[in-house]
């Protein structure tokens, strides 16, 4: 069974087989998918639907693209559609200094508001971090220790990792690294405890080999826990068990759900 953490299922690169993406899913051993918001929009519709799908959960939170326009009154909504019962987590929240869609005070002002939402609310976050490792590792230290949450499609050394890993956080990787040149990426897996991963697509994006340069949808995790697993030198199955385990770590509330649905 695996736990897709990261997926954007309301892409648009979605509205023409949604339904037949989220049934491959299940066929394939995907037996839950947090869908991840980007803004207010996206954070309300995401609720909604993941409270149409038994398998499908959700995250609320405003991207550092998105900052633009954030008005107080946001983060009440945001803590609202936080405590449905299907939303896991608050993300994904972060700073991105690779594009110029927001001012970089202005993304750190949103991050941090965020980070205080989720702590208030002991909900995890889910983390980008594009270019900006270290005001992204200062923001978080700032919270001494007191952020749960998961550092999402990491990209950064094994150095930073292990810091990262110090804060308390798990690190997530997406098919990158099944990429020809992730040997970078795979020096920085191969320093992590299995107990602090967390499998991701990022989907409809960031497709992994063999299929790289195709729309990404959940199925496609098989390649990336399949490199996983031979670069950790831990059984598939082994590793599955691991990482399904971990999620419901982290993401307290969908063991919550699950326990609930079973004791029906
Ligand atoms: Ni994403």
């Amino acid at each position: 069974m695996i736990f897709e953490s990261h997926a954007h299922l309301l892409a648009k690169q979605f509205d023409h087989d949604r339904d037949e993406v989220i049934k491959r899913a299940l066929e394939n051993g995907i037996h839950a998918v947090l869908n991840v918001s980007d803004d207010m929009k996206s954070s309300k519709e995401s609720v909604i639907f993941a409270n149409t799908h038994e398998r499908i959960f959700s995250s609320v939170g405003i991207h550092p693209h998105n900052g633009k326009g954030f008005k107080e009154e946001d983060l009440d909504l945001l803590e609202t559609l936080a405590l449905d019962s299907k939303t896991l987590a608050i993300g994904e929240i972060g700073l991105d200094y690779y594009y110029d869609f927001c001012e970089k005070e202005v993304q750190k002002e949103i991050f941090a508001k965020q980070l205080e939402l989720a702590k208030n609310m002991g909900l995890p976050v889910i983390i980008h971090d594009r270019e900006a490792h270290k005001d992204t590792i200062d923001i978080l230290s700032s919270f001494n220790k007191e952020i749960k949450g998961v550092m999402h499609c990491y990209s950064g050394s094994a150095e930073s990792a292990k810091i990262l890993l110090n804060l308390g956080l798990y690190i997530s990787f997406t098919g990158v690294i099944t990429f020809k040149n992730a040997n970078k990426t795979i020096e920085a897996l191969k320093a992590i405890p299995l107990d602090r991963l967390l499998l991701e697509t990022d989907c409809p994006y960031m497709s992994p080999e063999p299929l790289r340069g195709t729309r990404n949808e959940p199925k496609n995790l098989i390649y990336t826990a399949r490199k996983i697993a031979e670069v950790k030198q831990v059984q598939y199955d082994i590793l599955l068990e691991q990482l399904w385990e971990n999620s419901f770590n982290l993401f307290e509330k969908a063991r919550r759900y699950k326990q609930e649905l079973e004791s029906r």
